[in-house]
């Protein structure tokens, strides 16, 4: 199998990309209202990134550049018929490569209490980054963080 990470920029690219974050994150957690043209995917900061298997997508997430060497990893998503077979692991090792590359040495997320554990198996730790973050369906996220060691 061969992996990579891609950024999003092609118009197949971007039905991709919002296809697995509506049916992972909204749909199958009975949710409505995904937004494809939310402001936040255009910021020049913002690095919407795709995870292909042998060109694939089978995963997605943003990568969000802050100041001092933060990055903020927000809508982790792997394709529901997918999940457990290693492609989380392999999506955060590959944003890792990325942050390194742009500079960032700190990782935050908004983890979902089912997913504590893949981040916990994947180094990541509780830590509370901003708590203003945790309103309306983020409420119930425990914030962790990740530091990134200077290589791989
Ligand atoms: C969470 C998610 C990204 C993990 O990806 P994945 O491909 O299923 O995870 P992997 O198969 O790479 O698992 C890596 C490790 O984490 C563990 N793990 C994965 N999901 C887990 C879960 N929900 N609970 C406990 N452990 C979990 C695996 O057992 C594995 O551990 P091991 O290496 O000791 O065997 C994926 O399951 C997903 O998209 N879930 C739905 C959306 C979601 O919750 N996203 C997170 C938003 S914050």
């Amino acid at each position: 199998m061969t992996y990579d990470l891609i950024d999003v920029e092609t118009p197949a690219d971007w039905r991709a990309y919002h296809a697995i974050r509506r049916d992972v994150l909204w749909t199958a957690r009975g949710r409505g209202g995904y937004d494809e043209n939310h402001a936040d995917e255009f910021l020049p900061m913002n690095y919407p990134l795709m995870l292909t298997q042998d060109g694939e997508p089978v995963g997605a997430t943003r990568l969000d550049r802050r100041g001092s060497g933060v990055g903020i990893v927000r809508l982790v998503a792997i394709r529901a018929q997918l999940q457990g077979q290693g492609l989380g692991r392999v999506l955060s090792q590959r944003v890792e490569v990325r942050a390194r590359q742009l500079g960032i040495t700190t990782l935050f997320v908004n983890a979902v209490s089912n997913a504590v554990d893949f981040y916990a198996k994947t180094g990541w730790e509780p830590f509370a980054w901003d708590p203003t973050e945790l309103t309306n369906t983020f409420v119930v996220c425990v914030q962790m963080r990740k530091q990134l060691s200077a290589r791989p």
